[in-house]
């Protein structure tokens, strides 16, 4: 509802992505693992008890995370089940870990997490050797029984995800051989990055266009220091915002500038967003910046299908930002949005429509018509989706009229500094009723 213009230096929180792995990573490595800039939100303590229910320790000391890893094949039966509450990554990768271990594990999650699809998951896995002990489910809860002696497999993605990458990747570590990943459209590559900073033989190349990731198995990581930089995703509601609120002038600083992650910064500098990396440098073996972001007058884009994977959990916000922009913006190729927290194609579509926002979509593609701003004073339905309630609340700072989300709590899965990061830059928040 018109906030008055952003302005100033700020900070996001640690990449959840980077954080889930580090964790994760330090978990399965001999020796102590030393995380700063970790994301203390639900998903990464999530991940955090699952890998010491199963007999690494974690631990506070000041702002560092520390975990004493159990090396690899080292994790234990852990007493009862692992809950993973919204976190699809948390889970998903944590199937790899369990995969490699002969350990009986009940994976439990929330509503949005229980209807997730792990079949693109827990396939590739079986062929491994991991068994599901309710033959046929694919949805969480789940019990799963890992082995000690794993099969190395070669696996075409039929997806473009970085999740059922990693999971393969993770139960290759324990496997007999070599594990290779093949993928046509690029993805996330931290757990590549990763890996190699904690010891793990991984190779990339590049045949016939697609690109093969093969890990060694039986090998041993050493615990390492990691830094977590930025998460560009959250930064993306703040750029987003400090765009369509005239006069706004922000830099958040140390954002993860991977490439596999830019894609919503590159659409918004295509859209005519004043938008610049400041002061490149590299910190833990990935790319950052300050990321300088104007109030700019914008233009609808066709957003390519092949930039989806480098901007999936982006489009709710873009959509959103797409009302401000003259013209049409089209975004294909986003069959993935369909199973995230949310359906996030219909949820925003949805929320665009109840705000006066015309929205269309047609199969995997959605097309917003800008012009004319968001109207407001609709309601947001968020499906216990953090991404949705955050693209909502922050174009509502530049909406005719407030823009009412119905859930805000899951917000704490991601991002629980989002809103007063955005009361600092004098954005205004109201309970419902006060
Ligand atoms: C993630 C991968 C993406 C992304 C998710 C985090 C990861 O999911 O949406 O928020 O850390 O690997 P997919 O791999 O299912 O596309």
């Amino acid at each position: 509802m018109r906030a008055p213009p952003l302005r100033g230096r700020l900070r996001v929180p640690g990449d959840k992505s980077i954080s889930h792995r580090a964790l994760i990573f330090g978990a399965l490595a001999t020796g102590t693992t030393r995380i700063r800039g970790l994301l203390e939100a639900e998903d990464i303590i999530n991940t955090a008890r699952a890998v010491a229910a199963l007999g690494a320790s974690t631990a506070k000391d000041g702002d560092v995370w520390e975990v004493k890893g159990r090396g690899p094949g080292g994790l234990h039966q852990p007493q009862g089940p692992l809950e993973f509450g919204n976190s699809g990554t948390g889970a998903r990768l944590m199937m790899g870990v369990i995969a490699g271990h002969p350990i009986t594990v009940q994976m439990t999650g929330d509503a949005s997490l229980s209807r997730r699809p792990m079949r693109r998951v827990l396939a590739p896995l079986m062929q491994m050797g991991l068994q599901v002990l309710e033959p046929g489910k694919e949805t969480l809860p789940l019990t799963l029984r890992g082995a000690s002696d794993l099969m190395p497999i070669i696996y075409a993605l039929p997806v473009p995800s970085a999740q059922v990458k990693s999971a393969v990747l993770i139960a290759g570590l324990h496997a007999a051989g070599e594990t290779t990943i093949i993928e046509r459209e690029a993805t996330r590559d931290h757990t590549e990055r990763m890996l190699r900073h904690f010891g793990a033989s991984v190779r990339t190349e590049q045949q016939n266009g697609a690109t093969h990731i093969t890990v060694k198995g039986d090998c041993e990581l050493a615990g390492r220091d990691i830094v977590v930089p930025g998460d560009p995703s959250s930064a993306a509601f703040l750029a987003a915002a400090a765009l369509i609120v005239p006069g706004s002038d922000i830099t958040i600083e140390g954002v993860l500038i991977n490439p596999t992650r830019t894609g919503l910064y590159t659409t918004f500098q295509e859209m005519g967003g004043d938008v610049t990396f400041l002061n490149e440098r590299e910190e833990g073996g990935e790319p950052i910046a300050d990321i300088r972001v104007r109030a700019s007058r914008l233009k609808g884009v066709r957003v390519p299908a092949e930039r989806a994977p480098s901007m999936i959990d982006e489009y709710p916000m873009l959509a959103a930002v797409s009302a401000f922009a003259q013209g049409e913006t089209r975004m294909d190729g986003l069959a993935e949005l369909k199973v995230k927290e949310s359906d996030r194609l219909q949820a925003t579509a949805a929320g665009l429509a109840a705000n006066g926002v015309v929205a269309r979509v047609a199969g995997d593609s959605l097309m917003i018509e800008g012009g004319g701003g968001i109207r407001g004073g609709g309601l947001v339905a968020t499906h216990l989706d953090h991404r949705i309630a955050m693209a909502f609340l922050t174009a509502g700072l530049a909406s005719d009229k407030p823009i009412v989300v119905d859930d805000s709590a899951m917000i704490a899965t991601s991002f629980p500094e989002f809103r007063g990061i955005l009361q600092g830059l004098g954005a205004r928040f109201e309970e419902p009723g006060t």
